[in-house]
């Protein structure tokens, strides 16, 4: 489909087909996964394929990049080989001197990196509760801030962030908005749509959707010199997607909207039923209506409140462990947003200034029968 034609389907519509595009020279449906590293320059010394090197450029990976920037209604699109590269790619490209607002709950890997690695980068970082506007506001106004970092839900309490809240504040104080929407995903939230300036994901999880692929991607709502400097820093650091990796990204992404769908269904169910267990002191949704951001989660999610949530267990966290130790169905793993569900210690991976409860076991939903979930979930904490 053309990119005019692209403006009238809906998102699930554009994903399903991967932007209906086909392979001219072979006419396939499916595109073709291009392995070479170099290419053919013209005999007048130019490079019209705009292709020149495989760290820079490969058509494989842009079809991926199109693709979810369609979905995020981005203006540019980069992916990179993590979550974490896409990440720090970014903050790279504020340069030295950029102060940056984050949350006090987010991913644990690029907290830590933000308060440990960034510095000699010359970045500061500042953590704030960014669920609380206010507490954000006061963060962003109290010294100059390049940019506002979200996570909403974020991991692995589950806050939610306004972004259009936030986005307000950040730019009346001439800052960007970026916002890690791993787990709310395009299904659900489209922050460009809500005033942020960058959307990131870590690919790795429900873009891809098949715990076979570590990626990233950043989403720009201007094709400016911040997604230029982010895509130079991408091609200087080496921080690329293999083109076979981008080939699964794109199949992943076709059945994106199902996926999440399902797992969101599943994660409402379960956490309903676990609000009821014995074993069980707390359960942490953005869907539940107890929860501190619903109201915002119910605004700012469209048609669901994602697949991920966590559990308090009660008898601390040898009974956590314990509890899931005796699961058969559910992995014991880290990460989430596979078809298959999850369950994890999220304490035991975490470090100590970590904001995670010791007694708290994240839950990654699948898409698998939430009857079988459920039985396999209430037996293990059952004892
Ligand atoms: C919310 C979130 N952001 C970023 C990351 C980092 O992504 P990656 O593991 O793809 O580098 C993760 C990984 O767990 C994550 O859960």
């Amino acid at each position: 489909m053309s990119d005019e034609d692209a403006g009238r389907w809906s998102a699930r519509t554009l994903a399903a087909q991967a932007l209906g595009r086909i392979d001219e020279p072979s006419r396939a449906i499916v595109p073709p996964v291009h392995l070479s590293s170099t290419f053919i320059r013209d005999p007048d010394n130019f490079y019209r394929s705009g292709n020149s090197y495989g760290r820079p450029d490969n058509d494989t990976v842009r079809v991926a990049e199109a693709v979810i920037g369609a979905l995020e209604g981005a203006a540019s699109t980069l992916v990179f080989g993590s979550g974490m590269s896409s990440a720090v790619a970014l903050f790279l490209s504020l340069g030295p001197g950029a102060r940056v607002v984050a949350p006090r709950a987010m991913y644990y890997g690029l907290r830590v990196w933000l308060a440990t690695e960034a510095p000699a980068f010359g970045l500061h970082a500042d953590f704030v509760e960014t669920e609380d506007l206010l507490a954000l506001k006061e963060a962003v106004e109290a010294r100059s801030t390049n940019l506002v970092w979200l996570e909403t839900p974020s991991n692995p309490l589950w806050g939610v962030s306004d972004i259009e809240g936030a986005a307000r504040i950040a730019h009346a104080a001439g800052a960007l908005v970026a916002v890690d929407s791993t787990c709310a995903t395009p299904v659900f939230t489209r922050p460009l749509a809500l005033g942020a300036d960058v959307a990131m994901h870590s690919a790795s999880k429900y873009l891809n959707g098949h715990s076979d692929v570590v990626a990233g991607a950043l989403c720009f709502a201007r094709n400016d010199a911040l997604a230029s400097r982010s895509r130079a820093i991408r091609k200087t650091h080496g921080l690329i997607l293999h083109p076979f990796e981008a080939f699964l990204l794109t199949r992943g992404l076709r059945t994106l909207d199902l996926r999440v769908r399902t797992a969101a269904a599943n994660a409402m169910e379960l956490a309903h039923r676990l609000s009821n267990h014995a074993a069980v002191s707390a359960v942490l949704y953005p869907g539940l209506s107890h929860h501190p951001g619903h109201e915002v989660a119910r605004r700012q999610m469209q048609g669901g409140f994602g697949g991920m949530l966590s559990i308090r267990v009660r008898g601390g966290a040898e009974a956590a462990i314990a509890a899931a130790a005796r699961v058969t169905l559910w992995k014991r793993a880290t990460s989430l947003g596979g078809v298959e569900s999850l369950i994890e210690h999220r304490a035991s991976i975490e470090g100590p200034d970590s904001p995670c409860p010791p007694d708290l076991l994240r839950l990654s939903a699948g898409i698998e029968d939430v009857e079988d979930l459920w039985r396999d979930l209430g037996r293990a904490l059952g004892g």
